[in-house]
């Protein structure tokens, strides 16, 4: 046997992120913006040839004053990563690590506690379950209980849809002023709220926002972090230099320059996940759960989640098992997809249930 250097012995049997990109025709399973939103909208050949990539990249100073304005924030105030997991990652380096313990509410975001394991702290879980109801005195009374150094809120929350109320993450800001309270908000655009407008009244709100999903670009991977400036310049100290590349930063400063598209797709994702949560109302044998967001988050009630997945994948729909998450027995998350895609899942939902019981 080769003789290998072990990993940390926390790390030991850790597994690699499961993301479920097997081919299928229609792709539904990771909650992106379905409809094609390439580069060449933003860069045209001009503007790529005065792009040097021999330099290294610029530090983003008109994204982030575009950013701000439009935020309410200070430029110092936001820190960018190569998508908002990379400014997650560095929230549990700088304020998780060895001996402090994150806080988690679940079923939720794999990732986060992923991360805050990988930064080298441990993860505390508060099992809700479904129907995901994490009410101010849930928080407070877990918090209580765990002291942790990090507490995170996923709102809307991934994968429940629902959001998490604005008086259990408030009053934990309150009252734990020494505990960083960090707000996911990957898809608050689609439930039309933010909590930025609270961070002055409360320096440990930090938010982490994606333009993964309503800004239709998970393939650039950029993710903006908001935080009170001395928050911030500590984000600063620990993040990798020239982490976003030329690329990204030029894209990025003209994808924020228009917001305009964002608001239609809001609209868009809320007339299409009416439409689906409709048809999945119609079927006796799901329970499916409300959502705010661009997905919603059924459970199979014969619990064969394998089998639902696979009997979709037939029909040629990619979606996502999430029976594995904690609490989350049985259950499928579907994310929306253009109207062509969603009339596929509507119409294969009837074959891949026909004849199940509920
Ligand atoms: C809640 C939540 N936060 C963050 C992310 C990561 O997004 P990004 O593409 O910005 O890394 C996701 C991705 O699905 C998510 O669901």
């Amino acid at each position: 046997m080769t003789r290998l250097p072990p990993p940390r012995d926390d790390l030991t049997g850790f597994a690699p992120y499961r993301t479920q990109q097997m081919p299928a025709a229609v792709r539904i399973q990771a909650n992106e913006w379905a409809e094609p939103n390439p580069a060449d909208r933003y860069l045209t050949a001009a503007e790529l040839s005065t792009l040097l990539l021999n330099r290294y990249p610029s530090t983003g100073a008109e994204l982030r004053e575009t950013l701000a304005s439009r935020w309410g924030t200070l430029p110092e105030q936001i820190i960018f990563g190569n998508g908002s997991n990379e400014v997650l990652l560095n929230t549990f380096l700088a304020y998780g690590g060895h001996g402090r313990t994150t806080l988690v509410f679940e079923p939720t975001y794999s990732m986060h506690g992923r991360l805050a394991v990988i930064a080298g702290g441990t993860v505390a879980q508060e099992q809700v379950g479904l129907p995901y109801l994490v009410t101010r005195e849930r928080a407070l009374a877990a918090i209580a209980r765990v002291r942790p150094a990090i507490v995170v809120f996923c709102t809307p929350n991934n994968p429940t849809g629902n959001r998490v109320p604005a008086d259990a993450i408030l009053a934990t800001a309150e009252a734990y002023p020494e505990t960083l309270v960090l707000v996911d908000e990957a898809y608050s655009d689609f439930a039309g709220f933010s909590h930025l407008g609270d961070q002055p009244g409360h320096p440990n709100l930090v938010i982490s926002k994606t333009f993964s999903k309503a800004r239709a670009a998970a393939g650039l991977r950029l993710g903006v972090l908001v935080a009170h400036p001395e928050i911030a310049s500590v984000y600063r100290a620990v993040q990798l230099p020239y982490n976003l590349s030329a690329l990204t930063l030029a894209v990025a400063t003209k994808l924020a320059r228009d917001e305009g598209p964002i608001a239609a797709r809001v609209v868009t994702a809320a007339r299409e996940r009416a439409r689906l949560a409709a048809a999945l109302a119609l079927v006796p044998a799901i329970e499916a759960f409300p959502s705010e967001a661009n997905f919603i988050l059924f459970r199979a009630r014969d619990g064969d989640a394998v089998g639902t997945h696979a009997r979709f994948l037939a029909e040629g729909v990619l979606i996502r098992d999430i029976s594995i998450w904690p609490g989350c027995a049985g259950c499928l998350r579907v994310s929306v997809g253009t109207p062509p895609e969603n009339d596929a899942f509507i119409t294969a939902l009837a074959k891949v249930f026909e004849g199940v019981t509920a």
